[in-house]
């Protein structure tokens, strides 16, 4: 099953990454910004609501692949939706990429 998924996101990637299709960009700013802020850090009010809720930084993203990241994305986790009827396997993956490129 993993194994499978793993294969399902590499296959992903190397579409995404010849359709040129999905911005990452937008995605995150119209679905996921307001919780996650602009930068990946979330606001104190959000903290406040969501102690869970970290902040993409380094020590976040060496804890996870960009599979768990597209997984977590799809399947939701605590108080975040799930996005998988909402963004389409290639647009998951592309806001997966873009998380990583933030500043916080
Ligand atoms: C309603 C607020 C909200 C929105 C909108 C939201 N998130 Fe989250 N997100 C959270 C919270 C809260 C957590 C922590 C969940 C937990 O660990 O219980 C989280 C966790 C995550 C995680 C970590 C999952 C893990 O492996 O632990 C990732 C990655 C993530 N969000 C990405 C995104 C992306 C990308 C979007 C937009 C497509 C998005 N989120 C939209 C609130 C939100």
């Amino acid at each position: 099953m993993r194994s499978f998924f793993l294969l399902g996101a590499l296959t992903l990637a190397a579409s995404t990454a010849a359709a040129q299709g999905a911005d990452g960009k937008a995605l995150y700013e119209q679905h996921c910004r307001k919780c996650h802020g602009a930068t990946g850090k979330p606001s104190d009010g959000i903290k406040k609501m969501n102690p869970k809720i970290e902040t993409f930084d380094a020590a976040f993203f060496a804890k996870r692949t960009d599979a768990d990241l597209i997984k977590g994305i799809g399947e939701g986790k605590g108080k975040m939706k799930p996005f998988n009827e909402k963004l389409k396997p290639d647009e998951m993956a592309a806001v997966a990429k873009y998380i990583r490129t933030l500043k916080p």
